[in-house]
């Protein structure tokens, strides 16, 4: 692990710094809380537990932005769905929710977790994907439309060379918002890149 990364509380003072850390294990996972701002996917007492299930499953990472015990923000990685297409590719690993609580956005959290979580040379082995929903996002309280949240996803995956590309994976042209954002580690092999790429449009 990685020194914490130190990010300055809601009121900006200097006091009530969080940590960035991860992979965190799941025995970790069992002692600590979800902030309960962090409803995107389900309600917090749901959602730990799912952060703990993925902790525990082969490959699963979680990556947490936390002030004590109380966790602020998150990231997963874990295998593609079996149902997905991505999951008959044997070097690609998805790149789950990415939340920030209320209180705690625009402090460069988010940006944190994944610089954190793209430090970790395991992704060098895999092709990260990141399957960006729109119906999570959470317009309230941004200035952002539609567009303008699509853009600010865009622009902070690509810090962490994460590139937007074009499939026709019916989970993604569900709804023309959705992202699908793509890194390939430096140590995929060409026949691994090759696969991927016959997989982006197979219709
Ligand atoms: C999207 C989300 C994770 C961003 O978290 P965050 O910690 O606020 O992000 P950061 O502070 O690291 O900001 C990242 C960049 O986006 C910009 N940004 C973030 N929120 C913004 C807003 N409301 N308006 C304008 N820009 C914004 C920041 O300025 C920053 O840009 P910069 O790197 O050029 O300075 C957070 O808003 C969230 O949890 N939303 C709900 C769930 C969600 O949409 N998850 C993502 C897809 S599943």
């Amino acid at each position: 692990m990685r020194e914490p990364e130190l990010i300055y509380n809601p009121q900006g003072t200097s006091i009530g710094e969080i940590s960035v850390e991860g992979p965190v294990q799941a025995i970790e996972l069992e002692k600590m809380h979800l902030n309960k701002g962090l409803t995107s996917f389900r309600p917090p007492d749901r959602q730990i537990k799912a952060l703990i299930e993925i902790a525990n499953l082969p490959e699963g990472m979680i990556y947490a932005a936390r002030d004590g015990q109380e966790i602020i923000g998150y990231l997963t990685f874990h295998y593609p769905s079996k149902y997905s297409r991505w999951s008959k590719h044997p070097r690609v690993l998805e790149l789950g929710g990415i939340e920030v609580s209320p209180g705690w956005r625009r402090k460069g959290v988010s940006s944190a977790l994944l610089r954190e979580a793209f430090a970790n040379p395991m992704v060098e082995d895999y092709i990260v994907v990141a399957i960006e929903f729109c119906w999570h996002w959470d317009l309230k309280g941004t200035e952002l439309g539609l567009p303008g949240y699509r853009k600010m996803m865009i622009d902070t995956f690509k810090k962490v060379g994460l590139e937007k590309r074009a499939t026709d994976d019916p989970d993604i042209t569900e709804e023309a918002a959705n992202i699908f954002a793509v890194r390939i580690g430096k140590n995929v092999s060409q026949a691994d890149i090759s696969l991927f790429e016959s997989m982006l449009f197979v219709h």
